[in-house]
C-alpha cells in the first residue's frame, strides 16, 4: 500500500491517473471516471516533495494532475515516463513549475488550464489595487484594534484613481481584463508594455474613448510603450501579468522601482519572483507612501525578510483563482486534458473552453502547450 493513503475513486478503472491534490467539485472526477481511469488523490495540504510524489506514481501510472508547487522538471517527469506516463496536466494556466521542453523530449503532452482564471485572476488585481490604494487591511486592523475614536478629516488618506493612468505589464488575457476592468469602471488612461501590441484592447478603449467623448467627458486613452521604465514613469497604479521566464526574472528589481512615483501602487498577482522582493522591501521602507499588493511571492510560501511588517503592503497567499467556478473549471481542463490525451483524442482547436466545464466533454484535450512540437496539431 502507497504509504500516503491515496484516496481512491472508481478502483476498477484500467487507467491510472495520480493526482497529487484534492481539487474542488465533481465533474473532474467524471471526467476521468468515463474516461476509464482509476483516480487516486494525494490527501492532506502539504507540499509534496519530488521523492513523495515518485512513490504515488508508483511502477505504473499513465497520467498525473499535478499542482504549480511541484518542480515537474527532468527527474520528476522522466520517473512519470518510466512509470508508463502519457499525459500531465498542471492544475494551474501557468506553467514556469513545468519542464516543458524535456516532456517535450519524453513525448509528453503538458496540460494547462486557460480561459476559466483571466476574470477571477483580474478581479483580484482589482481587489488588490484598491485595498492598497485605500489603505483597507490597515484601516481594518485599526478598527478592530479598538483604536477609532471618531471620524477625522485625514484619517487614513489614500489615492483616488478615478481619471489617472494605469499601468499593465504583460497585456495578455488576464491583463487585458484588469485594464478594462479599470478602464472603463474608473475612466482611467492606460499605458502597457508587452511584447506584442494587444490590437483588441486597444480598439476597445478607443471605442469606449468615443462613447465617453459623445457623452460630453475627456475620452480615455491607450498607449503602447516601447519600454517597461515608460510604464513604471508614467503609471499611478502598475499591474504585472507576465509569464515568469528568464526575461522577466526580477524585472521589477530595485533601479526600475526608483522610476515609479513616490505615491503609486504596484499589484502583482503573475508569479513572484517577478519582482525582487528584497529591493520591494527597501523600497517600501524609504517611500511609506508607496504601496504594494501582492498575491505572489518570490519563495512561495516565504516573504522576504520584512515584507510582512510593512504596512504598505497588503498580503494575500496566492488566492488570485480562488473562485468556486474557477478553481472547478480548472479541475474539469486538467481532467480533460488528461483523459484526453490518454484516450488519444486531438488536441481542441476550436477557441474558448466553457464546452469542457460541465456534462459530456468534447472529444479534445482542451489546452496541451507542447501540442506543435509534439505534432499533436
Ligand atoms: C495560478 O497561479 C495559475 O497559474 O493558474
Amino acid at each position: 500500500m502507497n504509504p500516503l493513503n491515496p484516496t481512491i475513486l472508481n478502483p476498477e478503472g484500467s487507467l491510472r491517473v495520480v493526482v497529487t491534490k484534492e481539487l474542488p467539485g465533481d465533474h473532474w472526477k467524471q471526467i476521468l471516471i468515463q474516461a476509464g481511469c482509476r483516480i487516486e488523490i494525494a490527501p492532506g495540504t502539504k507540499i509534496l516533495d519530488q521523492a513523495t510524489i515518485i512513490d504515488l506514481m508508483g511502477e505504473r501510472c499513465d497520467g498525473v494532475i499535478g499542482q504549480l508547487t511541484e518542480a515537474w522538471d527532468a527527474t520528476l517527469l522522466g520517473a512519470l515516463k518510466a512509470a508508463g506516463g502519457r499525459a500531465y496536466s498542471n492544475y494551474a494556466v501557468g506553467f514556469n513549475n513545468v519542464d516543458v521542453d524535456a516532456a517535450t523530449r519524453l513525448a509528453i503532452p503538458v496540460g494547462n488550464t486557460p480561459g476559466v482564471l483571466t476574470e477571477t485572476t483580474a478581479e483580484l488585481a482589482v481587489a488588490l489595487t484598491f485595498s492598497a490604494s485605500r489603505r483597507v487591511v490597515e484601516a481594518d486592523r485599526y478598527m478592530r484594534g479598538g483604536q477609532f475614536t471618531g471620524w477625522l478629516p485625514t484619517l487614513f488618506m489614500g489615492q483616488l484613481f478615478h481619471g489617472k493612468t494605469v499601468g499593465v505589464i504583460g497585456a495578455g488575457r488576464i491583463g487585458a481584463a484588469y485594464a478594462r476592468m479599470m478602464v472603463e469602471g474608473h475612466k482611467m488612461n492606460m499605458v502597457y508594455y508587452d511584447l506584442y501590441p494587444n490590437e483588441a484592447l486597444e480598439a476597445t478603449i478607443a471605442d469606449y474613448g468615443d462613447f465617453l467623448e459623445k457623452q460630453g467627458e475627456p475620452r480615455v486613452t491607450c498607449h503602447r510603450a516601447a519600454t517597461v521604465e515608460e510604464v513604471l514613469e508614467a503609471a499611478d497604479v502598475v499591474s504585472l501579468h507576465t509569464v515568469l521566464d528568464p526575461s522577466t526574472t526580477h524585472l521589477i528589481n530595485g533601479d526600475r522601482l526608483k522610476l515609479m512615483k513616490p505615491n503609486a501602487i504596484l499589484v502583482n498577482s503573475s508569479r513572484g519572483p517577478i519582482i525582487d522582493e528584497q529591493a520591494l522591501v527597501a523600497h517600501c521602507r524609504q517611500h511609506p507612501d508607496f504601496r504594494v499588493g501582492l498575491d505572489v511571492f518570490e519563495k512561495e510560501p516565504e516573504m522576504a525578510p520584512g515584507l510582512a511588517e510593512l504596512d504598505n503592503v497588503v498580503i494575500v497567499p496566492h488566492i488570485a483563482s480562488a473562485t468556486v467556478w474557477t478553481r472547478e473549471g480548472m479541475a474539469s481542463l486538467a481532467a480533460a486534458n488528461v483523459a484526453g490525451v490518454l484516450q488519444g483524442y486531438p488536441v481542441w482547436d476550436q477557441g474558448g473552453v466553457l464546452p469542457f466545464l460541465e456534462g459530456a466533454t468534447p472529444e479534445a484535450a482542451p489546452s496541451i502547450v507542447n501540442a506543435e512540437a509534439l505534432g499533436l496539431r
